[in-house]
């Protein structure tokens, strides 16, 4: 059981500055959560512009990059590690295609955003990415490992 918890997939989820303003983090985390995925990791952070810049960096060449690197570091943001089979693919259906205006109803950029330039949530888009996002947004000791076994908790 432990051994297959080291080894299942993982994304990496975070939730922009815009969502934590709105007040959008519950929400964000229930769909996750309600959906099987399991949370094994979770903090808030400010990120720096340079920071931000390493996150996006391969959309540097993009008229956006300046505009997006400054709205990821203008306030505080939620990284999360979610855990699951399929996680990585199917977190990027939870969330919803880039402009909120294009997204279906039911994901969460279709639901609860409206420009491509404030869509609230950003998801590793595949698992090299997962990999290197996490390395980079989280320390190895900030990710934990567990089993649910709620039977022991529910009488
Ligand atoms: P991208 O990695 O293409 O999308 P996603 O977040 O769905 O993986 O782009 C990263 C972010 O850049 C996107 O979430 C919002 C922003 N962006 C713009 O502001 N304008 C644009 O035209 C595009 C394509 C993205």
């Amino acid at each position: 059981q432990e051994a297959r918890a080291a080894e299942m997939e993982r994304t990496f989820i975070a939730i922009k500055p815009d969502g934590v303003q709105r007040g959008l983090i519950a929400e964000i985390i229930s769909r996750f959560e309600r959906k099987g995925f399991k949370l094994v990791a979770i903090k808030i952070v400010v990120p720096s512009k340079g920071f931000a810049q390493k996150h996006y960096y391969d959309l540097k060449e993009r008229p956006f990059f300046n505009g997006l690197c400054n709205f990821l570091s203008s306030g505080p943001a939620v990284a999360m590690v979610w855990e699951g089979e399929g996680v990585i693919k199917y977190g990027r259906k939870l969330i919803g295609a880039t402009d909120p205006q294009k997204s279906e109803p039911g994901t969460i950029r279709g639901d609860l955003a409206v420009v491509v330039g404030r869509n609230i949530i950003h998801g590793s888009d595949g698992p090299e990415t997962a990999k290197d996002e996490i390395n980079l947004w989280l320390k190895p000791e900030e990710l934990t490992s567990y089993s649910n076994n709620a039977e022991k908790w529910i009488y």
